[in-house]
């Protein structure tokens, strides 16, 4: 179809009315060319296949999708007169673009269900942590030639332990005395905290620099993150941004590194799960139409095999100590770069060894390399059954491991953003997600590490996978079917589900009545 005929193509803005126009296009066709006789029922049972397919939309939500549609076809051709697309461009160029945007406005409003892939110290805008954790009396930092620097709260002053090659421990609050502008010197510890610059292809010539990059942000951000005060308080404020995002449920993969005082005392795992569990309460509490989190308890898969497995027994200790709190087990950090699953199967199997279960979560195949070891992560995954795929990049050019995901019902958490970010691909429209929808796989939308994206919630994800990866072919079914499979791909009770989907529904029926009236 040539792009100039696009233009004034009467697109109707629903996948009903392509058809009503392909059916009207067909009709004086089809009675001279019975080559095209099949071509209607053709295209309808392959967009039965796709996500969302084959919902029933209610009238008030046929009359929002059309709508939506609408504002959708107006935004692509905007686009194609234009040349830019948001979903084809770089993330951090996109932004701006996307926060224009009338499709994404009404994505943020949309009850979303919940966010099932997401690290835990990558929830909250990194602003938070530079206006209000490094605020905080006591906070001291220390610079590294490279421009990097470390974060340290420590009655002390100075702390005594410099890390190797940092310069000494400066107290924050008069280091700021001293300054000229702080609020450069404020913008640059956010550049600290984030990936985000003007140039990504210069900034991050390669896979693995934009990684070093990555996992450096964790470490920098962990010394506030980790502080107990600011520990309990991020992840509120984390929940309180999921929840300003119309998101109702979160698991969390988190890492449970010791979080300290301003003595120095170290606290172990136990304590950050009940923290965890405690501020999700009163989350909870102050939130009723919050459902609540789960912890996924994640390892890095750069450790050795003897510390893999002593993690494997630390997730069963603490699922059985915290067992509503704690979901299970994954491995996290750079699957390229990193040990795969084949290759920590003594550790992965203990549990069943044991005769116990620990449900995993894995990241399997975030990865562009065909045939390597992390590419092969997709069966092992599966093989051990993993109870979701994280990302599972690679899944698309696997049909037999997906044969088995489909039939063991696996879902698949895609994270656009993430990926494009992280370099396995940079048209969003060439994600294999798309791939996975067309064949109605079950997906759900995760934000991965959106404070490190500089995104905030799921929203700027689904409008990626809305707009982007679905295109024209996606309408409210999909977005609806992605936000029921978030609500029952979770590990949640059945008990917790059920009420689950009660406070989603209110919410998306309030939803298709807002919208309805406003567009
Ligand atoms: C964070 O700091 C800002 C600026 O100082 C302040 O306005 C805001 O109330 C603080 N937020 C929280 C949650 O403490
Ligand atoms: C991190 O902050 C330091 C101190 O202000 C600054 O020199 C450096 O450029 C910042 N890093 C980035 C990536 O902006
Ligand atoms: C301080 O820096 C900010 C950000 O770079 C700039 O907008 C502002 O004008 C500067 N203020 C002064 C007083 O130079
Ligand atoms: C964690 O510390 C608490 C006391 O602070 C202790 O009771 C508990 O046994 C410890 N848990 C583990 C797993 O070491
Ligand atoms: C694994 O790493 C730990 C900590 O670095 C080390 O003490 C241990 O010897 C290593 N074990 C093996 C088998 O390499
Ligand atoms: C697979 O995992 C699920 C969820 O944890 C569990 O219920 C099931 O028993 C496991 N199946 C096998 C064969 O281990
Ligand atoms: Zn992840």
């Amino acid at each position: 179809m040539p792009a100039a005929g696009l233009k004034t193509m009467p697109w109707v803005a629903q996948r009903s009315g392509w058809e009503a126009v392909l059916i009207f296009s067909c009709v004086s066709l089809c009675v001279s060319l019975p080559l095209w006789r099949n071509r209607d029922s053709l295209i309808k049972k392959e967009n039965a296949r796709r996500t969302g397919g084959n919902l029933v939309l209610g009238k008030l939500e046929e009359q929002v999708n059309q709508k939506l549609m609408c504002l959708k076809e107006a935004e692509v051709v905007e686009a194609m007169r234009t040349g830019f697309f948001p979903p084809s461009m770089h993330f951090f160029k996109a932004k701006a673009l996307i926060d224009q945007s009338a499709v994404f406005n009404i994505l943020k409003k949309m009850p979303k269900g919940g966010v099932l892939h997401l690290h835990d110290y990558a929830i909250l805008s990194a602003d938070w942590l530079v206006k209000n954790a490094t605020y905080l009396p006591d906070c001291h930092i220390c610079f590294f030639p490279s421009g990097d620097v470390r974060f340290k709260f420590s009655q002390c002053h100075p702390p005594t332990d410099v890390p190797p090659g940092c310069s000494d421990w400066l107290l924050l609050e008069t280091y700021r005395q001293k300054l000229p502008n702080v609020t450069e010197f404020d913008n640059s510890l956010l550049r600290n905290l984030t990936l985000v610059t003007d140039a990504p292809e210069v900034t991050y010539p390669s896979q693995a620099s934009v990684w070093s990059r990555f996992e450096n942000v964790f470490i920098t951000a962990s010394g506030l993150i980790s502080y107990a005060p600011v520990f309990k308080s991020y992840f509120y404020q984390g929940l309180l941004e999921l929840y300003e995002d119309n998101i109702q449920y979160v698991e969390i993969r988190a890492m449970l590194p010791p979080v300290y005082e301003l003595d120095g005392t170290e606290h172990n795992k136990s304590w950050s799960v009940a923290a965890y569990q405690e501020v999700t309460q009163q989350f909870v509490k102050d939130h009723p139409d919050f459902v609540g989190a789960k912890i996924i308890y994640s390892a890095h898969r750069n450790l050795n095999l003897s510390q893999i497995k002593e993690a494997v027994y630390t997730a069963m200790a603490l699922r059985a100590k915290f067992p509503d709190s704690v979901a299970g087990f994954d491995l996290v950090g750079w699957e390229d770069g990193g040990k795969s699953l084949w290759e920590l199967k003594e550790a992965l199997t203990i549990p069943k060894t044991l005769g116990e279960n620990l449900p995993y979560f894995f990241h399997a195949g975030e990865t562009d390399w065909e045939g390597t070891p992390a590419d092969n992560d997709v069966f092992d995954a599966v093989l051990l059954n993993t109870s979701r795929i994280g990302h599972g990049y690679a899944l698309a050019k696997h049909p037999v491991a997906r044969k088995l995901t489909q039939k063991l019902d696996i879902p698949v958490e895609i994270c656009p953003i993430s990926n494009q970010v992280l370099q396995l691909v940079s048209d969003l429209r060439n994600h294999p997600a798309a791939f996975l929808m067309s064949e109605g796989h079950n997906i759900v939308v995760s934000p991965d590490d959106p404070s490190v994206f500089g995104a905030k919630g799921v929203s700027y994800d689904f409008y990626e996978t809305f707009v982007g990866i679905g295109g024209m072919s996606a309408d409210l079914r999909t977005l609806k079917q992605l936000a029921l499979n978030s609500l029952r791909y979770n590990a949640l009770s059945p008990d917790e589900r059920a009420k689950a989907l009660k406070i989603w529904q209110k919410k998306w029926d309030e939803f298709i009545v807002l919208v309805s009236e406003e567009i």
